[in-house]
């Protein structure tokens, strides 16, 4: 299952839920590979720490695929493992930044470097890519690339335009990959105390139904203190709220594949 998560609002949410996510789904004991397909990195951060990351040569790195001039023997080498057991990641840093071009239809066959990378990176179960906060190429090839989407929104996005050009990328990218399918939306960064994030909540609901997922991630230290020490809140505190959130996500995840893969086929 290869899940992108995009939206191009910045700070929604997007690099930290890949993150905690992909600790729920190593801990539940499936073989996880992240792809930071974001030229700020924040995900490859978030394992290996910024000096680290921003240290890596292109060829360790997603720009590499994307570069016409270095070809790669095998594309499965910028694959690392983490510190996190089942958990590998494709990190990213500014070296994809040239490569994150506007209008990215016209990229010809860089739309599909991540589809092909993934097809020749096999042996996972779960792959989470992490976009940048802009529907320009690293977001395009990603979905491009993947089975579901899932829209991280945070409860006071009021703007729905920037909402409409995320799902028009979707239909659009179903001309190059007819199977994909929106998983939802993800209510982030949730404080219910406040009567704005309760009626954002209701409004999404009623407007997009059952593309809203049941959970929703609250705003919660923990998380930030879990990504400040380099562990997914699951591992670093599972009791706390943050991770008996994430978990949910995760078996809501999977159980919302597995009910569109038991609809189709049925058809
Ligand atoms: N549920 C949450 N509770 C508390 N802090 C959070 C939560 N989600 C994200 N954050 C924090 O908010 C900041 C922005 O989150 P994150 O980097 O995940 O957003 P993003 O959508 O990936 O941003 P960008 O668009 O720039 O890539 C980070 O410092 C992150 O730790
Ligand atoms: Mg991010």
């Amino acid at each position: 299952m290869i899940l992108a998560l995009i939206n191009q609002k910045g700070g929604c949410g997007k690099s930290s839920t890949c993150f905690h996510l992909a600790g729920a789904f190593a801990a539940a004991g499936h073989r996880v590979l992240l792809v930071d397909a974001d030229p700020q990195g924040s995900l490859s951060q978030g394992f290996f720490g910024s000096a680290e990351v921003e240290g890596l040569v292109a060829e360790m790195t997603l720009a590499v695929l994307f570069d016409d001039d270095r070809l790669v023997s095998s594309p499965q080498s910028i694959i690392q493992p983490t510190s996190v057991e089942n958990v590998s990641l494709a990190p990213a840093n500014q070296h994809l930044a040239p490569f994150n071009t506007p209008s990215p239809e016209a990229a010809g066959m860089r739309q599909y470097v991540l589809r092909e990378f993934l097809e020749s990176a096999p042996g996972y179960d779960i792959v989470l890519i992490d976009c940048p906060p802009n529907l320009y190429l690293c977001s395009w090839a990603a979905i491009v690339a993947a089975d579901y989407v899932l829209i991280p929104v945070p409860p006071e996005d009021f703007g729905t335009q920037g909402l409409r050009a995320v799902h028009q990328a979707i239909e659009n990218a179903r001309a190059l990959n007819p199977g994909l399918r929106r998983l939802g939306h993800l209510i982030t960064r949730s404080d219910r105390r406040l009567v704005i994030h309760r009626s954002y909540e209701q409004r999404l609901r009623e407007l997009y139904r059952e593309l809203v997922l049941d959970t929703v991630i609250p705003e919660a230290s923990a998380f930030k203190v879990a990504l400040a020490c380099r562990t997914p809140v699951e591992l670093y505190a599972r009791d706390t709220a943050a991770a008996v959130a994430t978990r949910t996500l995760a078996e809501e995840i999977l159980a919302r594949v597995a009910e569109r893969n038991r609809k189709r086929q049925v058809a």
